[in-house]
């Protein structure tokens, strides 16, 4: 690439290009590696892609990285930062990578909260496995009186997300970093509690042995944990499922996987009591189940 005179839409098409091979997160990999490198708030991404990108250290970098990605190592793992919700979040090497579809978890939980006829001192959110923090950490900035209790099986991924507790200043968050079904003496008395709770987050929802047809970059680099769901990948929602209907009052809202739709609610609609939404989308993107009440 000729770096002089180059504007953000040449670097984006070039670092979109280069990036071809995992072509349902080239866009916004290439997207984000500038906005993070050059400083520009996501937001302002469309506007400035016909401005010369001026600084020729920072193309330099932009380009070496692309490369540096290219033989395999995650981008948010060489920046050691990653945006969701448009804000920068820290990644450490061995925690899982937020993806932009798990956005939709936060705005579905929002949502939920406000159809809820409840004070937000009422209820509890519990996250089942929260990686780097930022479903926990997005909901503690819009909901201060919300409390918050999130667990995580990964030692890295405590480290992780404390780091963007820190860096956001949210005070209503617990991270646990214990496997969430073993832990009952801890959310057991919140389950059965007549006060709402709502389970949240993105599982490991990969049958076992699909993982190794994800993109290479993904099961060669992102913790096995964070991807193996079972069988049919469905294990974490089954277990969350028994546990939410132990009470009268639990919801739940989940990501989960290609095809899983018809089998998961196969199983929900076995629960007498619950009111499913399915925020869906794109064939190629994960969906958002959303189950009210769930018991049996
Ligand atoms: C797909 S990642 C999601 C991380 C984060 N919520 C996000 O969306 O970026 C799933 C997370 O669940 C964690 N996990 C797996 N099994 C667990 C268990 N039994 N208890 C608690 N966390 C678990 C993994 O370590 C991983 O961080």
């Amino acid at each position: 690439m000729n770096n002089t005179l180059i504007t953000y839409k040449d670097l984006f098409s070039w670092g979109t290009n280069e990036l071809q091979a995992e072509k349902n997160t080239s866009e916004y990999e290439s997207k984000y590696l500038i906005c993070l490198l050059f400083d520009i708030p996501l937001k302002k991404f469309d506007s400035i892609l016909n401005t010369k990108a001026k600084n020729q250290k920072l193309i330099e970098k932009f380009i070496s990285t692309i490369k540096k990605r290219k033989k395999g190592t995650p981008l948010a793992y060489l920046l050691n930062t990653w945006f969701f919700k448009e804000k920068k979040y820290y990644v450490d090497k061995g925690v899982f990578i937020p993806r932009p579809e798990t956005e939709r978890v936060v705005n579905a939980t929002k949502n939920l909260i406000s159809e809820m006829n409840y004070e937000l001192t009422d209820i509890t959110i519990l996250e089942i496995g929260f990686g780097t923090g930022v479903i926990s950490i997005e909901l503690a900035q819009l909901y201060y009186d919300l409390k918050i209790l999130s667990w995580d099986i990964n030692t890295q991924a405590l480290i992780n997300a404390k780091k963007n507790t820190t860096l956001y200043k949210t005070k209503n968050t617990t991270f646990i970093n214990k496997d969430f079904f073993e832990d009952q003496k801890t959310w057991g008395p919140i389950i059965h509690a007549e006060k709402p709770v709502i389970i949240v987050g993105n599982p490991p929802y990969i049958p076992n042995n699909h993982i190794k047809n994800l993109y290479p970059i993904v099961w060669q680099n992102e913790p096995i944990d964070a991807l193996a769901g079972g069988t049919k990948g469905l294990d974490f929602y089954i277990k969350l499922f028994e546990i939410a209907s132990q009470g009268k009052n639990n919801s739940l809202v989940l990501e989960f996987g290609l095809n899983q739709e018809t089998l998961l609610k196969k199983i929900i609609n076995s629960y007498k009591n619950k009111k499913i939404h399915i925020i869906s989308a794109k064939k190629s993107i994960p969906k958002v189940l959303v189950v009210k009440n769930i018991y049996y």
